[in-house]
């Protein structure tokens, strides 16, 4: 497999590569001294890494991982610790957030060991998760004397329910790989040494798709969770017309009719 490392880029704290037959890219968490705690200057990163990847046409999918022991403990509670409520309301962070809910290409999260606090949050942010057995989720931010503040509080509940947030979000304790599952918090739980493998595995199938119709099924499949069921029909079907635009909508109706593999350009 040809892999192109796009770490000529200036990232301090991310690991990026790129497969080109598959069009699937890598963006690893590169913070281990910290169980890769999501500071500012991490944060920048990731969210400029997944913008040019959203953008780079030779990438349909992506693939978001740390290492074997944290897939991200949180937000960096040592620079919160400096911040003062001015500070917090005049730099406001975390409407950065929004800039990755924003991305357009499907997002595979493969997640080991802990994914806390903003981690966690970081991980609700993706739309497939492969975790391993050694995962452990949670919201601990009651235990510094604050609140998720990533979408913990909405995410989490649209999930999994009232009551099962107020209880990990009260409680902040950590939930392990049976209960992330029996949550559905994650797709499929895999031992750690395949979970990597297997989210490229994932990615590389959904990459092999007709990349605009991926796209608009996934801007569907969110609107899902933010809107009423009538506003969502309608969105749905508005994206359902516009790829009745595109040079991959005849091509794979064509290629059905011939029965053949389509090809898809990704126009
Ligand atoms: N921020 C900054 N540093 C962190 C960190 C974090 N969130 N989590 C871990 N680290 C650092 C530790 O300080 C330690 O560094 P030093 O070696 O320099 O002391 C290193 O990573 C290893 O951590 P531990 O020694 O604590 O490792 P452990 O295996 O004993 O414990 C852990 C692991 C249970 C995950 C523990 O590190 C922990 O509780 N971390 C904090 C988890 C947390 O509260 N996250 C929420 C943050 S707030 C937030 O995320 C707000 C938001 O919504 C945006």
């Amino acid at each position: 497999m040809q892999l192109k490392h796009l770490n000529q880029m200036p990232y301090k704290h991310l690991l990026v590569s790129q497969e080109l037959e598959t069009k699937i890219a890598v963006v690893q968490l590169n913070r281990p001294q910290a169980l890769n705690a999501l500071c500012f200057e991490l944060m920048d990163e990731l969210i400029e890494a997944l913008e040019a990847l959203d953008k780079n046409t030779d990438v349909n999918a992506v693939v978001l991982t740390g290492n074997e022991k944290a897939f991200a403990a949180g937000a960096d509670i040592k620079e919160f610790a400096e911040r003062n409520v001015t500070q917090m309301l005049l730099e406001d962070r975390l409407s950065q957030w929004k800039r990755i809910e924003a991305i357009s290409k499907p997002l595979v999260a493969a997640v080991s060991g802990f994914a806390l606090g903003g981690g966690c949050e970081l991980m609700l942010h993706c739309d497939i998760v492969i975790a391993s057995e050694t995962v452990k989720l949670g919201q601990p931010e009651i235990n510094i004397g604050v609140m998720p503040g990533a979408g913990g509080t909405q995410r989490l509940t649209k999930l999994v329910g009232k009551f099962k947030a107020m209880e990990l979000v009260l409680t902040g304790r950590f939930i392990d790989a049976k209960e992330a599952l029996e949550l559905k918090l994650v797709n499929k739980i895999v031992p750690v040494a395949d979970c990597l493998e297997d989210a490229k595995k994932l990615a590389r199938e959904i990459a092999a798709k007709a990349p605009i119709a991926a796209r608009a099924a996934k801007a569907a499949i969110r609107k899902a969770l933010e809107t009423t069921l009538d506003d969502g029909l309608e969105f749905e079907r508005q994206r359902f017309y516009l790829l009745f635009d595109t040079d991959d909508k005849k091509e794979g109706m064509q290629a059905f009719i011939e029965k053949r593999k389509p090809q898809w350009t990704g126009k």
